[in-house]
């Protein structure tokens, strides 16, 4: 087998959360453009479908919408249910969905820090928890976890304790998990990115303000990454190409933790 032939998807199917746009689409498109089936699990379940039927037409693999919302167990556990009576398999399990609020720590209302860690920490653990186990039953399978470099850095100059402590916790978590499941042939790894440009950030990446001015002059690349460029590394880590590859965390941020 050749090189190449360990990057192909072929037959796989990737369940991805927060799919319908942003980082999760891009490496959603291009896994289908390795050959993998995906399932695009979103809390917005009309642009979840449009997303899904754009990338079966456009790669010729199945793609479907299923709504989640991953703050919610039973959500989750409902979507999984829904994935696994159109599939009889999970090979990959991307856990992408994730929001922000900047807010000074002394000001930050209850409701938006659980909110933050419910999404961004509670819901890769359902998520993880759920699909697991099949993998388990399966023996096979690969998690990634879409953390920050805000689990190792604290961003500057704006507030995001919540956003940044929950980063933190999926970086810490995915080494756990890759730790217990690895004699059932499971790899967990994360992808930690830098700015990205993506609705999340975008509009004050474009106002070109005091933050946006902050973290370009503390990105050695001097610009924000473009969704696309997460691509091929989610491929890697989805495909057999990672083989060796467990409980690792990835940065690509444009040079930014290098300073
Ligand atoms: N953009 C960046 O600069 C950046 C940097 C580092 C890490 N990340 C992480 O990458 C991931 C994707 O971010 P993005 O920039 O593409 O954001 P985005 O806002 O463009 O997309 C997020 C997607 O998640 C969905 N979503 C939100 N809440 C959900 C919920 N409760 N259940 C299910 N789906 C939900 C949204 O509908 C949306 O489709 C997040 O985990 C984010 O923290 C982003």
């Amino acid at each position: 087998m050749g090189v190449m032939d360990l990057f192909s998807l072929k037959g796989r199917l990737s369940v991805v959360t927060g799919a319908a746009r942003g980082l999760g689409r891009a490496m959603s498109e291009a896994m289908a453009d390795c050959g993998a089936d995906i399932a695009v699990l979103d809390i917005n379940l009309e642009m979840a479908q449009k997303t899904a039927g754009e990338i079966s037409e456009k790669y010729g693999v199945k793609s479907e919408a299923f709504y989640v919302d991953v703050a919610k167990y039973e959500s989750c556990r409902q979507a999984c249910e829904e994935v696994l009576e159109k599939w009889d398999h999970v090979d990959v399990l991307l856990n992408n969905a994730g929001i922000c609020i900047n807010q000074d720590a002394q000001d930050v209302p209850l409701s938006d820090w659980h909110r933050v860690i419910d999404i961004n920490m509670n819901g890769v653990w359902y998520m993880s928890q759920l699909i697991g186990r099949q993998m388990i039953r399966q023996k096979s399978g690969s998690i990634i976890n879409l953390s920050s470099m805000s689990g190792f850095v604290v961003n500057t100059p704006q507030g995001q304790v919540s956003y940044n402590a929950s980063k933190a916790g999926v970086i810490h978590m995915t080494r756990s998990l890759a730790a217990e499941w690895v004699g059932y042939n499971i790899r967990v790894n994360s992808i930690a990115p830098g700015y990205m440009d993506t609705d999340l950030v975008h509009k004050t990446l474009e106002a070109d303000g005091p933050w946006a001015r902050r973290w370009m002059e503390l990105t050695p690349m001097k610009r924000a990454g473009r969704p696309e460029e997460l691509g091929p590394l989610a491929v890697y880590l989805a495909s057999d190409a990672s083989s060796y590859m467990t409980g690792s965390i990835i940065v690509i941020d444009g040079g930014y933790m290098v300073w």
